[in-house]
């Protein structure tokens, strides 16, 4: 695959074809199981700031995303119908205060039957006449914009979607893979303005340059953080001028292509031999935890063995002692690592349905005590997750562990030590596959 982000891109277009089919099937369940006869997706409308007419960025409804890259298109409808070529209205409102959509372009049009309009009223004329037949799926925050449909997101027919989108299309793997792609490149070029000494705000603009999105066409706020601020899980706040000594860089930060995310985090030092040693062991067992990944596993059980993994590498640092149990029982490995090994990826950073172990809506709670892990479900052919074991020196957490019985398997010591490097994360993003696994990022770095 090039790395070729645009609506041209022709083997997108081969996918594409297949992947509609996927997404119809799967609102020809939904319905069926809503008792609707048509699912009208709206794409959404930008938000403005209170009490003034600035315009938020427009993020569009994931579930119109998921049918077509229109990922700038507010005010639109897609109105499926099971057996009938999706209806595409495409809002292109007489403006001249904004861009306008263009004229509707790219591998994706052929497989829907366009009405572009220029007012709301014509919307309503491309809509099924009987409006009790159908189902709305958006965002509604002005009734005018369901003309009239009063089934507004049903929760049969969210849940059968959510729970289908855990599991990626060919189409939506490439879609990734370009993500990925596009996310390492900025990866790339943020390491060498770390190691030339840039500061945070100019390394952010070095990644943005380098993925060429504005920031908010990022999938999240990156997450840049020189020397301590790497102990701050989402550092966004940039200082604008480089610190005096630099130790450490941590980076958070992905990139999209039609709509699908990438989520990517690295940590360096900057010549300090004992830090680099720490990620070093916590590359290793990031990648240990990768290669474990395929389908039939539980996720919980990855997210627990990654504490008992943390607990060796604690010990091996000497940040702390003690037998792994022990280290997980009395909270030391979640003072060090307080959130969750990963999540589904996809069109969202955190995609859907990463609790739901059926498509009915009944969910799978996280282990007792890890509050923070997103992903409960047993891993599927293609799903995409993300795996991110970290290890951080967060005074605030591990301040918590005083007076308790772990407050003496705590090296108070090596934690002096490591707080001015902050911590370390290193996050790939990986697709499941029967005894095996797809790392799309470790793909990307080596294609580049
Ligand atoms: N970048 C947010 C996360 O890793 O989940
Ligand atoms: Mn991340
Ligand atoms: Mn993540």
């Amino acid at each position: 695959m090039n790395d070729d982000y645009s609506d041209k891109n022709p083997a997108l277009g081969a996918l594409f074809v297949e992947h509609i089919e996927t997404v119809a099937a799967r609102h020809d369940h939904a319905l069926e199981l809503a008792g609707a006869s048509h699912a009208i997706i709206y794409s959404g409308n930008p938000k403005f700031a209170f009490l003034d007419d600035y315009q938020m960025p427009f993020k569009p409804n994931p579930h119109f995303v998921s049918w077509a890259p229109l990922t700038r298109l507010p005010y639109s409808y897609i109105v499926y119908t099971p057996g009938k070529k999706p209806v595409l209205i495409y809002y292109q409102p007489r403006d001249y205060w904004h861009v306008v959509p263009g004229s509707p372009e790219g591998f994706w049009t052929n497989q829907f039957d366009i009405r572009v309009v220029h007012t709301t009223d014509d919307v309503a004329k491309h809509l099924p006449r009987n409006r009790d037949n159908c189902i709305i799926i958006g965002e509604i925050d002005d009734d005018t914009n369901t003309f009239g449909i009063e089934r507004v997101n049903p929760t049969t027919a969210i849940n059968i979607l959510h729970y289908a989108r855990g599991v990626k299309t060919q189409y939506e793997l490439a879609a990734m893979r370009l993500a990925s792609r596009r996310a390492a490149a900025g990866h790339t070029a943020a390491e060498a303005a770390f190691r030339n000494g840039l500061s945070e705000y100019e390394i952010h603009r070095a990644y943005c340059k380098a993925v060429s999105h504005t920031d908010p066409e990022l999938p999240y706020g990156n997450i840049i953080g020189l020397n301590h601020h790497g102990a701050v899980l989402h550092y966004t706040d940039f200082d604008r001028q480089a610190p005096a000594e630099l130790r450490s860089f941590l980076i958070d930060a992905g990139a999209v292509v039609h709509g699908y995310a990438s989520d990517i985090t690295r940590a360096y030092s900057f010549g300090d031999q004992r830090f680099q040693d720490l990620i070093d062991q916590m590359e290793s067992l990031q990648q240990d935890i990768v290669s474990r990944v395929s389908v039939g596993v539980d996720y919980r059980e990855l997210h627990i063995n990654t504490h008992k993994m943390i607990a060796q590498v604690l010990v091996d640092a000497e940040l702390a002692a003690g037998d792994p149990d022990t280290l997980l029982e009395t909270g030391v490995t979640s003072a060090f690592f307080p959130h969750g090994l990963g999540h589904l990826l996809g069109i969202q950073v955190h995609d859907v349905g990463g609790f739901m172990e059926s498509e009915g809506g009944t969910t799978i709670d996280p282990p007792s005590g890890h509050p923070f892990l997103r992903l409960t479900r047993v891993l599927e052919e293609n799903m995409v997750l993300t795996i991110e074991p970290g290890l951080y020196a967060i005074d605030m957490l591990l301040e918590n562990l005083r007076g308790t019985p772990a407050e003496n398997h705590v090296n108070w010591n090596t934690v002096d030590w490591l707080r001015p490097f902050g911590g370390i994360r290193i996050e790939d993003n990986v697709r499941v596959l029967v005894n095996d696994r797809e790392n799309l990022t470790r793909d990307a770095f080596a294609q580049l």
